[in-house]
């Protein structure tokens, strides 16, 4: 529909109408979910999901084009990626009620431009800052790499993306990390890789009340964990009155009622199909095998010796295929995911639908007030399964996780603190700009230092 109105020279005209259909479309396909007779939408597009909430498309497209002018080009349409931004927008919006969405996209405007400052006071805690009711999700799910931090990469120093997670703690947001990134209970490599998230918090002094509110999901839905008043993750007991596989065991898909044996067949499965796809693609990949998973990354650890995306994949469709194929065709008996996490692959027994879902009830919240941002949502992604259980955001860098969290933040009525006064080390203290060189540090950059491999969690030296 938007490529007739382009080539025909009518986008500036019908472009809002347009998308006010599309919004139509959804409130009527909504309205029909539990009926047997398909909506139109679902006759246009017969594989479409689940809207967990109305969409806001006209408000979203009118916002995005008063900033980005797109109905002004006369040579390029409207983009995948625009595309993408404006329902991200939508899904946003769909939190927040019209009036405040026209104010907050003028004052993001205004604030981009005049480079307005946040002022913190001494204690790192904003003076006149007012702590009320939320308008906007209750829980926010997070994917780790890509998404907070780059992929392969840590949580080291990303002061404004640290500052507003911390600023949804303090709002009563539940915040939480759902990853595929699994190393059992050992909460130090969990920590290891989100260190500079959990010293800002610290150096805030976020109350034990706000860090009750932070978890972690290592391995899509294996192992819960939580921030404690001490700034430092704790396993969140499984079984007992408050284990959470204990009161997940209504879930069908909980790994409360996983066998062994069905995990270990789908992992003998996985196993085959990358260690021979490694060796008639010739890649330059090793398998691993863990507990809840097994992956397929590159040879040397530490050093990104690139596999392709092609390879990649080819492997990601073949774990597909062959999982799909287990037990004459009814598939392992067991929730998975198979995907490509950019520089490696990976089979998961679980997936972020049964992490985000436990997370909803455990945390008594529901798919619409739930949000889940990633930036993996191609079929051969790990965030895709989230979007049958929460309204999902689709970023592709931590970057655009910035500016969505300011969005949020904004249409919920809170007023952006980003920048800070002082020298933000990016710790979240204020601290003086060092006057002179550091030889020592310098000393011990130069110097083989200790890093984690990421895939199974081992420290290796690295020069
Ligand atoms: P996510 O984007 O936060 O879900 O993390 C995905 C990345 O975590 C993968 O691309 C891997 O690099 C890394 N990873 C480490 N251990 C595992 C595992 O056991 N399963 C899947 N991914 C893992
Ligand atoms: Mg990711």
């Amino acid at each position: 529909m938007l490529q007739h109105s382009f080539v025909l020279d009518s986008l500036e005209t019908t472009g809002a109408d347009t998308f006010e259909h599309f919004e139509t479309l959804i409130d009527e396909h909504r309205e029909r979910q539990d009926s047997p007779q398909p909506s139109r939408l679902q006759q246009l597009v017969p594989t479409i999901g689940t809207f967990h909430t109305p969409l806001p498309l006209r408000d979203a497209f009118e916002a995005y084009n008063d900033k980005h002018k797109l109905t002004k080009r006369k040579h390029i349409q409207i983009s995948f990626n625009e595309l993408r931004h404006i329902l991200n927008l939508a899904q946003i919006m769909a939190f927040s009620d019209r009036r405040k969405i026209l104010r907050a996209f003028s004052d993001i405007q205004d604030d981009e431009s005049s480079g307005s400052s946040e002022k913190c006071s001494q204690d790192g805690r904003n003076d006149g800052e007012t702590i009320g009711t939320f308008h906007g999700p209750q829980l926010i799910s997070f994917d780790g790499d890509q998404t907070l931090y780059s992929d392969g990469a840590n949580f080291e120093s990303n002061p404004k993306l640290a500052h507003q997670l911390y600023t949804l703690l303090r709002h009563g947001v539940a915040v939480a990390i759902v990853t595929a990134a699994g190393y059992e209970y050992n909460v130090e490599k969990y920590e290891y890789r989100i260190s500079g998230l959990l010293r800002y918090f610290e150096n805030k002094q976020l109350t034990p009340e706000e860090c009750n509110r932070f978890y972690l999901f290592g391995g899509e839905c294996n192992y819960l964990l939580r921030l404690g008043p001490d700034y430092r993750l704790v396993p969140v007991p499984e079984e007992g009155p408050s284990g959470w596989l204990t009161a997940t065991q209504s879930l069908k898909d909980s790994p409360a009622n996983w066998s062994e044996q069905d995990i270990s067949n789908l992992l003998d499965s996985a196993m085959a199909t990358v260690e021979y796809t490694i060796s008639e693609l010739n890649l330059k990949a090793r398998a691993i095998r863990k507990k809840r998973s097994v992956g397929l990354v590159p040879l040397e650890p530490g050093k990104q010796t690139e596999i392709s995306r092609e390879s990649l994949d080819e492997t990601v469709l073949r774990s597909h295929e062959a999982l799909r194929k287990m037990r004459n065709g009814e598939g392992p008996g067991l929730p998975y995911c198979a995907f490509n996490g950019g520089t490696d692959a990976w089979v998961d027994v679980g997936n972020k639908r049964v992490g985000v879902q436990i997370l909803q009830s455990y945390l008594g919240i529901t798919p619409e007030r739930s949000l889940h941002i990633g930036d993996q949502f191609l079929n051969t992604g790990n965030d895709y399964a989230a979007r049958d259980v929460s309204p999902c955001i689709w970023i592709i860098n931590p970057q655009e996780t910035t500016y969505i969290l300011k969005t949020i933040l904004r249409l919920a009525g809170i007023a952006p603190h980003d920048k800070m006064d002082g020298h933000d080390d990016g710790t979240g203290a204020l601290t003086k700009r060092p006057s002179h060189i550091d030889f020592d540090e310098m000393e011990r950059r130069s110097q083989a230092v200790q890093k984690m491999d990421v895939y199974t969690g081992k420290m290796v030296t690295m020069t």
